[in-house]
């Protein structure tokens, strides 16, 4: 019998997540099906009971119901720990399996962002010098996972710097990482810093506006990541011109599915074909 699953968000009509899993699917031979859901935006907890009573196996959570998502779940496992230790922090949950009668929640955003780093883009973490810019979720949902690999420091900045230091202090607290020094910044006090890996997480792409990095940023080799995806963003333009090899967030999407299609499946995809495809549709 075909286990169904799908992806709940509002709007969903242009995730790109029922391809990928229908390639996974193929790829694996698992016999699935995944839909796209838009459900109302104070509906999320009724959508996620009704597929539970349709007898569907897991879905994943996308924008706006991230943060709702932790507030429904049973538990947080532990199998993966780069899922739990983000889900729990970061208050973040993008898939949830409904096996054993309960709601298991997993971020897989940031072991996906890792993941499309180490393995496709083949720049390892480990040691490197990491600004992560942005304090909102999707900066949240990243930054255990990256400091799971032990960079040499991560800085964090943001435009409101005390959201920077709460979260900061936040990490600090955990006290897991004693490999990576963690530090908040503002902007301006980047002057005359250099980084390895400049990671984009915050949402100032959506309005075509970059976050107010210095020149002199990017050391030599660096990577410049956006976790957006489409287009080219003035941050990946501006990366360019400052001589960093630039990376969007495709690769990111790609692999944050197929770390929830093995949690749901137990069958990891090999994802170069899949984004290969994608990159050229
Ligand atoms: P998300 O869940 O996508 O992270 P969010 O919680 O609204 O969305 O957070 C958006 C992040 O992008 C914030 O860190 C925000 O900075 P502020 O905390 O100062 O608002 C950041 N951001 C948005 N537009 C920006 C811009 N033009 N320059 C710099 N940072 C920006």
């Amino acid at each position: 019998m075909t286990d169904k699953y799908a992806v709940i968000g509002n709007p969903i009509a242009h995730s790109k997540s029922p391809l990928i899993h229908a390639m996974f699917a193929k790829q694996t031979g698992q016999d699935i099906s995944y839909e796209k859901i838009e459900a109302p935006l104070d509906g999320f907890a009724a959508t996620v009971e009704q597929l539970r009573t349709e007898g569907y196996k897991g879905c994943n959570v996308t924008v706006p119901f991230k943060l709702e998502a932790c507030h429904i779940v049973n538990g947080v496992s532990t199998d993966v720990i780069d899922a739990f230790d983000s889900g729990e922090s970061a208050d973040a949950i993008n898939t949830l399996d409904f096996r054993n009668n309960e709601i298991t929640g997993y971020n897989t955003d940031g072991t996906g962002l890792v993941r499309d780093i180490e393995n496709n883009l083949d720049v390892q973490i480990l040691g490197k010098r990491v600004l992560l810019m942005g304090a909102g979720g999707a900066a949240y949902g990243v930054a255990y996972p990256l400091l799971n690999r032990q960079p040499l420091e991560l800085v964090i900045a943001n435009r409101t710097l005390d959201k920077a230091i709460k979260f900061e202090k936040i990490i600090r607290g955990t006290a897991q990482f004693p490999v990576t020094s963690t530090t908040a910044s503002s902007y301006p006090d980047l002057s005359g810093k250099q980084f390895d890996l400049v990671i984009n997480a915050t949402s100032s792409g959506l309005s075509d506006k970059m976050p107010p990095l210095p020149d002199g940023i990017f050391a030599p080799g660096a990577l410049a990541y956006d976790m957006m995806y489409g287009r080219e963003t003035p941050f990946m333009k501006f990366a360019r011109e400052h001589g960093a090899r630039v990376a969007d967030g495709l690769g990111m999407l790609v692999e944050q599915a197929a770390e929830a299609f093995f949690i749901w499946r137990g069958v990891r995809p090999d994802t170069r074909p899949v984004l290969e495809n994608l990159r050229q549709s």
